[in-house]
């Protein structure tokens, strides 16, 4: 069976990694504008620097959890695409390969001059130099509101091709990813949604199990790899 499975902030939870509109839009005490858009990081570098240096150290400390594994068995059954909202690196930790990043990575480093894109050191400072153009205009190569998801050619095709779209762990309320489901459905696929509660979306998809991913993902690809 093709596959396409979308996951969010909910699948990393129970690794300790914090989700992102837990309350009145602060992400860990930051509003979400001063630290994930273009603007933010144009009148304060350091901050948003600071902000993704503290994301990247606990990424880099966390463990892939039960979810995580189980989608690595399910690739081994499914002709699987794995497409990612998250930045942290726990799917490759777990053991999957070619993990789509649509919203960038913690790893990754970019330079906003040039395009050059090289692996992030585990603190980064507005004064970097790229070590491609020499410039001081190194970022986190994560994806902000405002700016292109990453790979969106490759997500629709999958998309299109898939027999069964699901969604892990995530809200539904950022776009492109949000309208995912509706896409997928519309050409042909089955949607189900794995979430703790339910989801802005959750109406674009013809099933739901609720629960912590730790426990329902493992238990869903048991069941699928079953058959
Ligand atoms: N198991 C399963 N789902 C969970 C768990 C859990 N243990 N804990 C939380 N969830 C669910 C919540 O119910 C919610 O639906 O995960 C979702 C988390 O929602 P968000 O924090 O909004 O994360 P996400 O949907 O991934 O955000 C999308 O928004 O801020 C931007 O670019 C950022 O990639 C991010 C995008």
């Amino acid at each position: 069976m093709r596959i396409t499975i979308l996951t969010g902030a909910g699948i990393s939870a129970e690794s300790g990694l914090a989700t992102f509109r837990a309350s009145d839009g602060l992400w860990e005490n930051h509003r979400i504008m001063d630290v994930a858009t273009p603007e933010g990081f144009a009148k304060d570098p350091a901050l948003v620097h600071e902000f993704y240096n503290m994301r990247r150290k606990a990424a880099s400390v966390a463990q892939p959890n039960a979810a995580h594994l189980a989608l690595l068995r399910l690739a081994t059954h499914h002709d699987l695409t794995l497409v990612t909202q998250n930045v942290d690196d726990l799917h490759e930790r777990a053991g999957s390969t070619d993990v789509i990043h649509m919203h960038g990575a913690l790893n990754r480093a970019t330079c906003a001059e040039c395009g050059h894109g090289w692996p992030a050191p585990m603190v980064m400072t507005p004064e970097d130099p790229c070590p491609a153009c020499g410039k001081p205009a190194t970022r986190p190569d994560i994806v902000w509101f405002g700016e292109m998801p990453q790979h969106m050619e490759r997500i629709w095709q999958a998309l299109e091709a898939s027999d069964l779209f699901v969604a892990i762990g995530t809200f539904g309320n950022v776009y492109p990813a949000a309208g995912f489901a509706q896409h997928a459905g519309r050409n042909g696929a089955t949607c189900l949604e794995l979430n703790l509660d339910t989801s802005m979306n959750a109406a674009d998809f013809d099933d739901q199990i609720l629960g912590p991913a730790s426990r329902t993902v493992p238990a869903w690809v048991d069941d699928i790899c079953r058959r």
